[in-house]
């Protein structure tokens, strides 16, 4: 495991709120800024081994679900899904779940582009490990991985918010954001702290659904075309982009929640969906444009950059197949 400790990213951390640098009090840091809100001892509590910083006036976590988290170490999400997806054996798991090889490839031509000395990569939404991203925790010493989350994990070394990072200004090599930004209320202002923690030329993946439902109940808001992806990451130059998987998967997403809605029953998607697996295979014969425009999810693999994509080049950008 390449995953960093809290006393190696601890000079990094400032006040989420104002990026003021935070000092620890015994059991909690607070910010160091007079007139801060998060001034005062105890303003950002810490929960069993990890620091909770987090602006809650302006995060959906509340302080109030924190002090919830006392005792369980916040961990109690994780441990969930780990007996859900536990209880399913190997071989099931990979027709249910098949490795994403789209991810495996991007992490591997990112890690290729890291240079040696700069390979700080931080993951957002980091609580559980994405699908195809093994490589990266697989490569101690090599990579050091700062995971954050908005609850606390094996994979995880502070509670934060993407919408506020706190992390100084161009301290991070790389970033990873795998399934996340469909969950966040403001994606755009996600992006702009990935581009502010980023170094010059930092790198950015970033995997987001395109054609999925609802999967994370009251925390699901935003979906995005192959385009709309590419202008949310407008302040990056591309390396590579595209989707992820493509209308077979989407069919499957759909006739998943089809039985679900005709029977009522969660279970009975659970069930449609091992019967029609096979669906997913259907993406290998549809060419990359025309899967642009019905993906399941799209990628964005780039570099930061201080030229920004103009609202007409997003026009001509478009990656379809519906090219006039
Ligand atoms: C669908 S899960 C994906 C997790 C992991 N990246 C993966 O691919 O398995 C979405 C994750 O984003 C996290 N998340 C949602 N909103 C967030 C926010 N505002 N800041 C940081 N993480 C957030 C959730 O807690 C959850 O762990
Ligand atoms: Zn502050």
């Amino acid at each position: 495991m390449a995953l960093a400790t809290l006393s190696r990213v601890r000079p990094l951390l400032v006040c989420p709120r104002c990026r003021s640098a935070v000092a620890a009090d015994g059991a909690a840091f607070r910010c160091t800024a007079i007139g801060c809100p998060y001034a005062e001892v105890g303003s950002f509590p810490i929960v069993g081994d990890w620091p909770v910083l987090v602006d809650f006036e302006r995060s959906v976590l509340s302080r109030d679900e924190v002090s919830a988290w006392a005792g369980t170490s916040g961990r109690a999400r994780r441990e969930l899904h780990r007996s859900r997806v536990g209880a399913i054996p190997p071989a099931v798991r990979r027709i249910w779940k098949p490795v994403n090889r789209i991810a495996e490839k991007n992490i591997a031509k990112l890690i290729g582009l890291m240079p040696d000395d700069c390979r700080r990569v931080l993951v957002i939404g980091g609580g559980t490990l994405g699908n195809g991203v093994d490589a990266l925790y697989r490569s101690a010493p090599d990579v050091e991985l700062i995971g954050m989350d908005l609850y606390a994990s094996d994979l995880t070394v502070v509670v934060a918010d993407g919408h506020a990072l706190p992390l100084a200004d161009g301290c991070i090599d790389a970033v990873i954001t795998q399934a996340v930004l469909e969950h966040v209320l403001d994606p755009g202002q996600v992006v702009a702290e990935i581009h502010r923690v980023l170094r010059d030329d930092g790198l950015v993946y970033a995997e987001t659904p395109f054609l999925q439902h609802v999967h994370a109940g009251a925390y699901d808001f935003t979906r995005f075309t192959a385009s709309g992806h590419r202008y949310l990451f407008r302040r990056f130059e591309q390396i590579d982009a595209g989707p992820v998987a493509g209308p077979g998967t989407q069919l499957l997403w759909s006739v998943d929640h089809l039985a679900r809605g005709l029977a009522r029953s969660q279970d009975a998607g659970r069930i449609v969906r091992a019967l029609f697996f096979w669906l997913r295979f259907l993406d290998r014969m549809v060419p990359r444009r025309y899967a642009n425009d019905c993906a399941s999810g799209v990628f964005f693999l780039g570099r930061r950059s201080e030229i920004e994509l103009t609202p007409r080049e997003i026009v001509d950008y478009y990656p379809g197949a519906q090219r006039g």
